[in-house]
């Protein structure tokens, strides 16, 4: 595997589907000096994507692919991604399951957030499902991405209280603000050497 160390900033993909908070917070932990990452391309999934507004906001550019046809839409991306020799992609609420052929084209380069206490929770429905068991704990995780659905090495991952008057929208609130700590923090901890 290629590393991913040096001066420069890794050239990156932030993948979306929707609102985009963890879009907006990557984009601005990517113009501190410390940040070891730039981002260089959104990519959605929709353009009903409300994150694609950071992309004008941010001027960076933004591309939409179609995954009717799963193969095609990746080969695009993938051609896309070598064209602009991007190094590194970040999902940030991409709803989308990407081949394993995809994947290993950028294998150990892909990494998610996941907003449960991974193993626990995968996919959707994560905060429903916390507040249905009565869980006293919820969280957030960073991971990278394997062909198994949310079940790549975890890299970090935080856990916050249910407090007795959360119901899932509250949890969700919390959870995503713990996320924009989290996936800036998971990125120093892979890509530099602290
Ligand atoms: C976050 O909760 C993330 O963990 C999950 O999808 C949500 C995306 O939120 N994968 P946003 O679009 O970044 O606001």
């Amino acid at each position: 595997m290629e590393k991913l160390t040096g001066l420069k900033k890794i050239k990156t993909a932030v993948f979306i589907s929707g609102t985009g908070s963890n879009l907006k917070n990557l984009i601005k932990f990517s113009r501190l000096k410390k940040s070891p990452i730039s981002i260089d391309l959104i990519v959605s999934n929709t353009s009903l994507a409300k994150g694609l507004k950071y992309a004008d906001q941010f001027k960076i550019e933004k591309r939409i692919f179609d995954f009717k046809n799963l193969k095609l839409a990746e080969n695009n991306i993938l051609i896309l991604l070598k064209k602009k020799n991007l190094k590194f992609i970040c999902l940030a609420g991409f709803m989308k399951i990407l081949s394993k052929e995809f994947i290993k084209n950028f294998d150990g380069k892909i990494i998610n957030i996941h907003p449960s206490l991974l193993p626990k929770y995968k996919g959707l429905n994560t905060h429903i499902k916390a507040i249905k068991n009565k869980d006293q704990f919820a969280g957030s995780t960073v991971h990278y991405v394997t062909e198994k659905l949310d079940s790549g090495k975890i890299i970090l991952q935080k856990k916050i209280k249910v407090m007795a008057s959360d119901n899932y929208v509250s949890l969700a609130k919390k959870v995503l603000k713990q996320e924009h700590k989290l996936y800036p923090a998971a990125i120093m901890k892979i890509l530099t050497s602290l």
